[in-house]
């Protein structure tokens, strides 16, 4: 239905250090943040902001502000914990789903993003949510009916060949999380693609455990925090706890590489979970979990 994650938000404590690790060892290319014409009080500066990807999709690595709502007249804090970012075609029927629902919306207007209008709220796990719509050109091509959250209709790969595959939120109770993002934001609930003789199949399998909205496992991942899924599966990383995004990358063997050489931990997870995808969990600087995912 033309939806699709926009943009990651990652706080970071020290950007330019988080930025050097998302260029220099995943290998993204710097991208150019594009301004409205009129810019609300966000603050922004080398020190504040870095963005990967281009016409401000992609990745934005950000300080935490904490004088930002009040700056901005929001009720929302995007700048704190980070955020994901999913675009839909009529962000003016959202807003009305959710102000419905009773759900508070700080609505942003046109703010930070050339051509893009933004709305935040909180999903029932107390994540914040931004919902944004491309309003004119500058934001970059409008979805069309046929975009969905597969990668053969990803209008490009980013600089660098790499994209954002999926976004994971954790959620206590997922099917009250997967009943928001359905009713309220409009996105579909589709079945997940296991990998052949998935040791994760019984967590993938169970509504209860994971929502998947997307194609091909591709969009938004909701996930039950399991204190054991670590364990279970000898990774050094646990990717339900606390959320996560993901990125498709050309050659899983060129990061590792430099992860070694630059001393980064990191769980080789393989193609695990997803049908046709190697995985591999790392923290950037900031421990926000980075999986960097190649189809295979
Ligand atoms: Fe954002
Ligand atoms: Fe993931």
């Amino acid at each position: 239905m033309g939806w699709f994650v926009h943009h990651v938000n990652v706080q970071a404590h020290n950007v330019r250090e988080s930025a050097a690790f998302y260029r220099d060892i995943i290998g993204l290319k710097d991208g150019a943040w594009v301004y409205p014409e009129t810019v609300g009080e966000v603050g922004h500066n080398p020190d504040s902001i870095a963005a990967f990807g281009s016409l401000n999709r992609g990745i934005h690595v950000v300080r935490a502000i904490p004088t930002f709502p009040r700056d901005n007249n929001l009720l929302h804090n995007p700048t704190i914990g980070g955020h994901f970012a999913f675009n839909v075609p009529d962000i003016l029927v959202v807003k009305a789903k959710l102000e419905a629902a009773g759900i508070a919306v700080s609505d942003a207007g046109e703010y930070a993003m050339s051509g893009v209008r933004q709305i935040y709220c909180y999903d029932p796990s107390h994540n914040v949510i931004e919902i944004n719509q491309i309003v004119n050109p500058s934001g970059g091509p409008a979805p069309g009916a046929e975009e969905t959250n597969d990668l053969r209709y990803e209008p490009g790969m980013h600089e660098g060949e790499w994209a954002l595959h999926h976004v994971n939120l954790p959620a206590h109770d997922v099917r009250a999380t997967a009943t928001f993002f359905r009713d309220l934001i409009g996105l579909e609930e589709m079945a997940w693609e296991p990998a052949a003789d998935s040791p994760v199949a019984a967590y993938t399998s169970n509504p209860d455990s994971l929502a998947m909205f997307g194609h091909q496992n591709r969009g938004l991942h909701i996930a039950k925090p399991t204190p054991a899924f670590a364990w279970d599966n000898g990774f050094k990383h646990n990717p339900t706890v606390g959320g996560h995004f993901a990125l498709v990358v050309q050659s899983l063997d060129a990061v590792k590489q430099r992860m070694d050489k630059a001393g980064v931990v990191y769980t080789e997870a393989g193609p695990y979970a997803m049908a046709g995808m190697r995985q591999l969990y790392a923290y950037d600087p900031s421990l926000n979990l980075v999986e960097i995912d190649e189809i295979i």
